[in-house]
This record gives C-alpha cells, structure tokens and sequence, in this order.
C-alpha cells in the first residue's frame, strides 16, 4: 500500500481559520490588529518567494504586515538601527529577519538585537535558551509546524526512535529539541545525523519518523528508510525551472522512490512550508496578545 500522504496544505488551512477567527475577534474586542514586519536583505530569489508568502497569508488572516526590503549592501549598522526601530514601534508585534543574510552581516548579532518579546522566528538566545528547557517561549516555525503536522495527523512520537538528518540552528537542532521534550509531540527518542556521522543510513533504517533537513535533493530513497516509516522532508530545493520561469522543487527525499515503503510522506510543495508560514502567523497573533496582557 502506498505511504498516506501528510498534507501540509490542508492542516495548515484549518488553523489559519482558527487564526483568522481569533484576529477578528482581538479587533473587535479589542481594537488591536497584530503587526508583522518582515526584513529582507538582498535579492535572493528563494528568500523573495517566502517572504513574499508570509506577508500574503499575513493579509490573508487579517494581520498587519509591513514588507521591508533592503539591498545587498546595506550595513550591519542600517539594519541594527531598522531592527531597534520596530522594537520600538508600537504597531509592530512581530519581527522577521529573513536569512541568510549577506556574508558582511554578522546574523547572530542581528538576531540579538531583536526584542525577544517580538521576536517571531524564535531565533533570539532567550527564546532559543527557554526553548531547550521547555519553558513558555515563541518556537521556531519549521519545527513547531512539524510537532503540529505529526500531532494533527496523529502520529504517535511518545518513546518513538526519530531520526533527524540534519544539524541547522533553523530546523535540525530545534526540531531535535522538541521531540526530546516531556509533552504531548514530544517524549521521542531523537537520534540527529549530519554532514560528520559515520552510517547514516545505518540510522535513518532505524527511524519511526525520518526527519529530513539537509538541503540535498532527493537524498534520501526507499533502501534508507524503515518500510512503513513516516517521512517528514523540510527540503525546498529548486532543481531547475519551467519555461515560463516558475522554479521546480524537489524536497531533501525522493518522493517518487519512496512512496510505496514510507508509511506515510510530507509531499515538497505543500507539506512542512505551509505549516512554518502558519506557525509565523500563530506567533504573531500571540506576541500581539502579550503585547496587550491578554496573556
Ligand atoms: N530562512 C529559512 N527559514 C527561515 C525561517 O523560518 N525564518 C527566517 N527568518 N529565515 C529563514
């Protein structure tokens, strides 16, 4: 039989509804709009498209969202002082620096600089720290949208052997913490694999849950993985494009290879991304309500 197809997409729909009623509600009880600013530095084209999708669902759910766009060569200095501006602005609850930014910026003191009262991407030390001893933070959104996907499409992870390819500060070390933590979408037992571990795939034919975030194309097929295993792939890697320009993408598994063993598989469009702009807008919603002591 083959894998059940996890569908970002439609877990993501359903709780940005949810979103979107409690948005209007804050408004009309309230007059408070959540404000998200979001930064981007230079012209990737990749980066463009998802900061591009997060102000879009931002509209979309009734949050206020302000697009600023910088050029490559704007100063750490610039973007330090834009950064204390939104920490400063009122109407701003969120703030999202997309990365990677350009090599003449140093990211981890651009990601310091934002007040960790706003800072939506979980990013910050204080968010990162509060995050590893499970205490009340703002979580990163790749991850947190994975905990969400395998709690809504009712994977079991409690004493589950995970495996995670993959050692990012964005996705890898954080999702690794999250599924290590005494809570319901946790209490798993987590292996991490990266660039330096010795069989990888003596690991990833272990795995319950295959997490898959090393940015290579198709990497992983149907002789590494456990038959029946669930397959989440956090790759978005651009392959090559259509004629009329549109980029092609292929997710860190391939797909097609391992549909008939996995038991079940996050598809690349429309698995793990959906839910990381949903879990951004979840973010923002909350830091809005804070912001106001309504929690
Ligand atoms: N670059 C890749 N993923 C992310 C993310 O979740 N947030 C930000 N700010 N940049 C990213």
């Amino acid at each position: 039989m083959p894998a059940t197809i996890i569908s970002g997409v439609a877990v993501a729909t359903a709780i940005r509804q949810e979103i979107a009623a409690e948005v209007a509600a804050l408004k009309e009880r309230h007059g408070l709009v959540p404000g998200l600013a979001t930064i981007l530095v230079g012209e990737d084209p990749a980066s463009q498209s998802y900061v591009a999708a997060k102000n879009r669902t931002a509209h979309a759910l009734g949050i206020h969202s302000e697009q600023i766009t910088l050029p490559a060569a704007t100063s750490e200095e610039e973007l330090l002082r834009l950064v204390g501006q939104c920490n400063g602005n009122p109407a701003i609850h969120g703030i999202l620096v997309q990365l990677p930014l350009p090599r003449h910026i140093d990211e981890a003191k651009v990601l310091f600089a934002i007040d960790p009262a706003k800072d939506v991407d979980g990013f910050h030390p204080v968010n990162a720290g509060k995050m590893m001893l499970g205490q009340r933070c703002f979580l990163p959104c790749t991850p947190n949208g994975i905990v969400e996907l395998l709690l809504r499409a009712g994977i079991e992870t409690a004493g589950a052997e995970v495996v995670v390819v993959g050692r990012s500060n964005i996705v890898g070390k954080p999702i690794a913490n999250l599924l290590l933590q005494k809570r319901p979408g946790g209490d798993a037992t987590v292996t991490v694999c990266h660039t330096r571990t010795r069989d990888m795939v003596a690991h990833t034919r272990r795995a319950d849950i295959l997490i898959v975030a090393a940015g290579v194309a198709k990497m992983i097929r149907a002789d590494q993985i456990k038959e029946g295993a669930v397959v989440i792939d956090v790759g978005v890697n651009r392959i090559g494009q259509t004629a009329s320009g549109k980029a092609i993408l292929a997710g860190d598994v391939d797909f097609d290879d391992v549909l008939a063993k996995a038991g079940a598989i996050t598809p690349v469009p429309g698995g793990v991304g959906p839910m990381t702009i949903t879990m951004l807008m979840q973010n923002t919603l909350q830091a809005a309500k804070q912001a106001a002591g309504l929690l």
